[in-house]
């Protein structure tokens, strides 16, 4: 009989339970072997998706004493629309998205930070749009509600049926995940902002964040002030 409450026996050996790869930030258990081997194939996978290994031309948007930002357009070389899809694929499967190719690929404008170990360690992909719907500030669970009707809630964020002007849509943003909390998605967006229209900078009010993941809600949140 398989006992469920203890799978791997302390011997003392060196590492013991969840470790955390400190290059691909996956969080696997090294002593089982299935676990060890799920963290070989995505490890090499990412590495190559995210390395940096440095093109002729570049367009340098920022640079900051841990990095610079770059930016990509649709008609660059195809060396950097790789680098950029493949970065954009690695985002998309963390968030779980599906689609994996942009609904407008001629439009999208993709910023990528490069840090000083020439890792690609976010990325910001921005589209033209006219307008935008405000997300609605969640009301308190009413004492009447049930479970059900509660969760139904929840699962969507609800949004306001008005539309506003928007300039800029953030169809995607993406942090690696051992990166985050550094100030890089709030940089890639300021840097949208002074550059994504030739001699004009956006307002936070003209930037808007398509569907936005409970992490992408608490930075939108903070970064917008709303
Ligand atoms: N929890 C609470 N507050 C947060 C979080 C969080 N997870 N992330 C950001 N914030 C707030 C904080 O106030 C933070 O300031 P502080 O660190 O001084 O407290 C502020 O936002 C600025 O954060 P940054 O450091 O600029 O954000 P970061 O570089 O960590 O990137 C991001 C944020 C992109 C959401 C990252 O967590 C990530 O990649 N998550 C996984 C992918 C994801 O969910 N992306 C958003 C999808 S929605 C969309 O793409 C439209």
């Amino acid at each position: 009989k398989q006992d469920d409450d203890q799978l791997i026996i302390d011997a003392g050996q060196k590492q013991f339970g969840a470790t955390t790869c400190s290059s691909c930030g996956m969080v696997y258990s090294a002593e089982n072997p299935e676990d060890n081997f799920q963290h070989n194939q995505f490890h090499q996978r990412f590495i190559d998706s995210i390395k940096y290994v440095g093109w002729k031309k570049e367009r340098v948007v920022a640079e900051f004493w841990d990095g610079k930002i770059l930016l990509v357009m649709p008609d660059d070389p195809k060396y950097a629309i790789k680098k950029a899809d493949d970065v954009r694929h690695v985002a998309d499967s963390e968030l779980g998205f599906q689609q994996v190719t942009l609904s407008r690929p001629t439009q999208a404008k993709t910023y990528l930070f490069i840090n000083t170990e020439r890792m690609v360690v976010g990325c910001l992909v921005v589209e033209p749009i006219r307008q935008a719907y405000r997300v609605l500030e969640q009301a308190e669970q009413h004492k009447d509600m049930t479970k059900d009707d509660f969760m139904e809630r929840h699962r969507a964020w609800c949004c306001s049926t008005v539309p506003e002007q928007a300039l800029c849509g953030i169809s995607r943003v993406w942090v690696f995940s051992l990166a985050r909390r550094q100030g890089i998605a709030t940089r890639m967006l300021d840097t949208v902002r002074s550059t994504f229209m030739y001699g004009s900078h956006l307002t936070k009010e003209e930037i808007a964040f398509s569907d936005p993941t409970p992490d992408g809600k608490l930075f939108a949140t903070k970064y917008s002030n709303t």
